[in-house]
């Protein structure tokens, strides 16, 4: 793979979308000896060890959100990527349904902004989760129907809506932040340095098997002095973090359910891209309830709450082929504003584009772009 990336630098190819093509091959299929696993790894020439602030969060704190204490957390960094931190899974055994359940039935709900809004009106996307429990249920007894609203789901947009066309953001297009995301988030910021994150933007992005992210920089956000946050359910992917140009050759690494990543200082605004979703290792799908349940173990002040048997059953058939990410991002610096733009820039979720997907970044500006069609999982580098 290092012998693949030098060559394309050589020739002066673009050596990430080389890269990105050779893992979203499928045949023959690529070698994944090279991908980095922080499940397994140590400390090495290339990964190096990253110290967590335990004092920032309480141990209370830590698992009203359903994390373990952060002095029991596992982070790493790369050499060579200052900024950049991931943390292997640090939830709390039986917290992760709980997530999981908030992006399947709770987060696509109005008056958050999903794909299904660009085609159908507001009354058939109200409940998503309603319309399509039945029929996946029904999945689960052998038998098939057309494809549910939840299986069409691509993406969802909270707080400040990203606009796929205009990838940009705007005071005219905002809605609540959820609460129990932001406290999430915030504790997993501090621990990592950075108190007072304010999440108010967030992107859900939806994979089946043959998905695929293309390769973009996240830098709508107008203080990218904040760290991006980006959370993992369900099956496991490969992770490419490139540098601040599309030449550098990025690192691959896996990710896995209830992995979080941040992006933050001179990682803030690298190139980065998700070329393939592959099948979470055994042990690594930690998502059974179990005896470990959040349930059982709820504190006071908690912003978890059990999952029922019926919304569990729909939520493990889901992720059985599916991997949901999450990214939160602060869009403003404290007391800033945005710009006056025109009043084009100004649009509402009804007039962008429909399609998730796997959206291969806009070649010249890196940013984050999806097509029109969101039927085929196919990306163009
Ligand atoms: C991911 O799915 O892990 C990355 C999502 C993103 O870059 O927005």
């Amino acid at each position: 793979m290092a012998k693949m990336a030098a060559s394309a630098v050589e020739s002066g190819e673009d050596a990430f979308r080389k890269i990105f093509k050779f893992y979203r091959r499928r045949s023959p299929p690529p070698d994944f000896s090279k991908v980095i696993d922080f499940s397994r790894c140590a400390p090495s020439e290339q990964i190096v060890p990253v110290n967590l602030d335990p004092a920032a969060v309480s141990d209370v704190e830590a698992s009203r959100v359903g994390l373990q204490p952060v002095r029991e957390w596992r982070a790493f960094g790369l050499r060579g990527h200052p900024g950049f931190i991931f943390i292997s899974n640090p939830f709390l055994c039986g917290a992760q349904p709980f997530w999981l359940r908030q992006c399947l039935k709770i987060y696509p709900q109005k008056p958050n902004i999903c794909n299904l809004d660009m085609h159908m009106p507001s009354s058939e996307t109200q409940d998503i989760w309603g319309k399509s429990v039945h029929s996946l249920r029904f999945a689960l007894a052998g038998k098939r129907e057309a494809k549910t609203l939840l299986e069409r789901l691509r993406w969802v947009t909270l707080g400040y809506h990203y606009n796929w066309d205009t990838k940009t953001y705007s005071a005219s297009n905002h809605t609540p932040f959820p609460r129990d995301l932001h406290h999430l988030s915030v504790h997993i910021t501090a621990a990592c340095g950075f108190p007072g994150f304010i999440s108010e933007a967030g992107i859900l992005n939806y994979y089946r098997s043959d998905s695929s992210l293309g390769i973009h920089v996240d830098e709508s956000e107008l203080d990218h002095t904040r760290p991006l946050l980006s959370f993992s359910f369900g099956q496991s992917a490969i992770f490419l973090l490139g540098g601040p140009c599309r030449q550098d050759p990025p690192t691959a690494m896996l990710m896995h359910s209830g992995d979080v990543m941040v992006m933050s200082g001179p990682s803030r605004l690298l190139y980065h891209a998700v070329p393939r979703i592959l099948p979470a290792p055994p042990g690594h799908l930690a998502l059974e309830k179990g005896d470990c349940g959040p349930a059982s173990s709820l504190q006071d002040g908690s912003v978890l709450e059990p999952v029922s048997e019926e919304d569990w059953a729909v939520c493990s058939r889901y992720i059985q082929s599916s991997r949901v990410n999450v990214t939160i991002r602060q869009v403003l610096a404290p007391g800033q504003k945005f710009p006056e733009t025109p009043s084009s820039y100004q649009r509402t979720g009804a007039g962008q584009k429909d399609g998730y997907n796997d959206g291969e970044a806009d070649g010249e500006s890196g940013k984050r772009k999806r097509s029109s069609s969101d039927s085929a999982d196919t990306v163009e580098t």
